[in-house]
């Protein structure tokens, strides 16, 4: 379906080629003078030298084509030679029902879908989730979303954290305290014990320890070290243990993501990727791109126009063990062979740039990834407490997203029961609805790449820029039409034109959807959808403060303007649920 701002521009264009002049002058953009019109366009004054003529009088030929246009009810010249424009109420109405019926209101789907990989979450089995992997879900769950709705086939990955030091740092501290388990005996060879030897609050005090003693203790560390390059060589022992690991933490871990409304297609980890690894070496070595530096076999990836220094892409250490680097690669591997996406997307810390810039340098010339499979990296920036410092305990510790959850839900719970007009039962349930809001709104309605403050009172507020205002006008739309269907109304009128200018500039707001959303798309940018919500919620809130609706005695009329709720209703829910959060029934 056709954008507003396209057919009003085809309109323009039609006016300038029919007095001689190129149609791409017709170009219709949103006012700057809102106090004097609705929409502009400034082609006559971009085509005044090429035509060597005052451009008002370009303007006003212009305008001439324009007498019985029924796509705007003003068009009018403004020296030095501006075309203001306002558009017909009558047209903006039909607009909006076509929008209505269009099953994606607007939005023209991909014409080829395509496959997109998205690696986002990235917590690392055995550490509880901190709010460090909460912005890699919040964004990667959001834009898995947006995508989806724009007709692309996307695949979540949640890509664990299950192969690195820390495991190693668990069996070593495991050993120390348990020496008698026989996951320890090399001789062993009876069956493993079907019940993990520690529970999941034990395992969460574990590692923290063994992290500690392995920064003051080099001894420690190194059998860490060894205990990791000993499970990636398959020690059995080490091997069940690991697998007790994943046990005891994915189950917590998928809690913690349900909790959040963030959901992967793929429970993925980096150790998958271990089958591909000594092909892929072995296919780097033979093709001369890889060799040894002290030891470790590494490949360039400098190339003469960078800025500043990329240093070779490390894939093997010297005593053989993987890194981050060759999981990374092998997992492109490996999605390349049972995928074959046409993008991978990373949502990742930005500060693991370096990383992705040598990882996908890396995957390209060693043909790992296809030429034109895209692999993008979307970083993003720190969430900080309001000292601006990165967001810690109160007691200066990691906050655990859970606590930092129950915090937000708890001082949510406090501001409903204080507004209150749902019942206390209620309360809890539609707490952790808005809280969610509160969150994750406050998350995505800053540019992913910028840090941003986490602020538990501002979040939680039910005004201003924030999730409980945009879930407050839901409610409150759903309750004007809950009440209207309780007195036996049945919504089956059609959107009239505006009949006073809050009404209209609402209007004017519900067009933007479609071309939001593509937009938001295409600059993997979900704080589009939090800007464009916030303005059509205050654009509603307006109209709801001006116009009498219930009340409204013409009955079309009244039918009109629910007709235009439902809508702004139907826009408002269907962008919440692109930003990963759900409106509650009341609040
Ligand atoms: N586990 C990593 C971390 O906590 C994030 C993983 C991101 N994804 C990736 N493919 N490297 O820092």
């Amino acid at each position: 379906m056709k954008k507003l701002m396209e057919l009003m521009s085809e309109e323009l264009s039609q006016a300038f080629e029919k007095a001689g002049y190129d149609p791409a002058l017709g170009k219709v953009t949103v006012s700057n003078r809102p106090d004097l019109c609705e929409y502009q366009c400034n082609g006559a004054m971009a085509g005044a030298k090429a035509y060597k003529k005052a451009p008002f009088m370009i303007a006003d030929e212009v305008a001439a084509n324009l007498a019985d246009t029924k796509v705007f009810s003003m068009v009018e010249v403004v020296r030095p030679g501006f075309l203001n424009l306002k558009i017909s109420n009558a047209y903006l109405a039909d607009y909006l029902k076509e929008m209505d019926q269009d099953e994606k209101l607007s939005v023209n789907a991909a014409a080829e879908p395509k496959t997109i990989m998205i690696d986002y979450g990235g917590p690392n089995v055995a550490k509880p989730l901190h709010v460090g992997h909460l912005r890699s879900a919040i964004i990667g769950e959001s834009i898995k979303r947006i995508g989806r709705y724009m007709g692309h086939k996307v695949i979540g990955d949640v890509h664990l954290g299950d192969w690195g030091l820390q495991m190693g740092l668990i069996i070593t501290e495991l050993k120390l305290r348990k020496p008698e388990l026989p996951y320890f005996d090399e001789a062993y060879d009876g069956e493993y014990p079907a019940e993990a030897p520690f529970t999941l609050s034990e395992l969460e005090e574990i590692y923290p320890c063994a992290s500690g003693k392995s920064k003051v203790d080099e001894d420690y560390k190194n059998a860490a070290l060894d205990a990791t390059f000993q499970l990636q060589q398959g020690r059995k022992g080490y091997v069940a243990l690991w697998k007790h690991i994943l046990n005891v933490s994915i189950p917590d871990l998928k809690r913690n993501y349900e909790k959040l409304n963030v959901d992967f297609e793929l429970w993925k980890a980096e150790s998958d990727a271990k089958p591909y690894v000594a092909d892929m070496v072995q296919n780097m070595k033979d093709q001369g791109l890889a060799y040894e530096d002290q030891g470790a076999l590494v490949v360039d990836v400098k190339q003469e126009d960078d800025t500043k220094e990329v240093p070779p892409c490390m894939i093997l250490k010297s005593d053989g063990a993987s890194l981050y680097t060759t999981t990374d690669l092998a997992t492109i591997l490996e999605r390349m062979q049972l995928f074959d996406p046409d993008e991978i997307l990373y949502v990742v810390d930005k500060r693991q740039e370096m990383h992705f810039t040598q990882v996908f340098r890396c995957a390209k010339k060693a043909g790992i990834a296809k030429e034109d499979t895209k692999l993008s990296f979307l970083g993003f920036g720190t969430m900080n407490g309001k000292d601006g410092k990165p967001f810690k305990t109160r007691d200066g510790g990691v906050m655990r997203l859970e606590n930092l959850i129950k915090d937000i839900n708890q001082e949510m719970y406090k501001k409903i029961v204080e507004n209150r007009s749902v019942k206390d039962l209620d309360a809890e349930e539609t707490a952790r609805i808005v809280g969610l809001s509160a969150i994750k709104y406050g998350d995505l309605s800053n540019q992913a790449t910028k840090d941003y403050i986490f602020d538990i009172d501002r979040f939680t507020s039910f005004e201003g820029n924030t999730g409980p205002y945009i879930l407050y006008t839901i409610v409150r739309i759903k309750s004007i039409l809950n009440r209207y269907a309780e007195e036996g109304g049945v919504l089956d009128g059609e959107i009239l034109p505006a009949v006073n200018a809050s009404e209209k500039a609402l209007q004017m707001q519900l067009t933007g959807f479609g071309a939001m959303v593509e937009n938001a798309y295409a600059d993997k940018a979900p704080h589009k959808v939090c800007a464009y919500i916030y303005e059509v919620s205050n654009a509603f809130n307006s109209f709801y403060h001006e116009t009498k609706i219930l009340s409204e005695e013409n009955e079309a009329q009244k039918k009109s303007f629910l007709a235009l709720l439902k809508l702004t209703r139907t826009v408002l829910e269907t962008c919440i649920d692109l930003l990963g959060f759900s409106a509650p029934e009341r609040m």
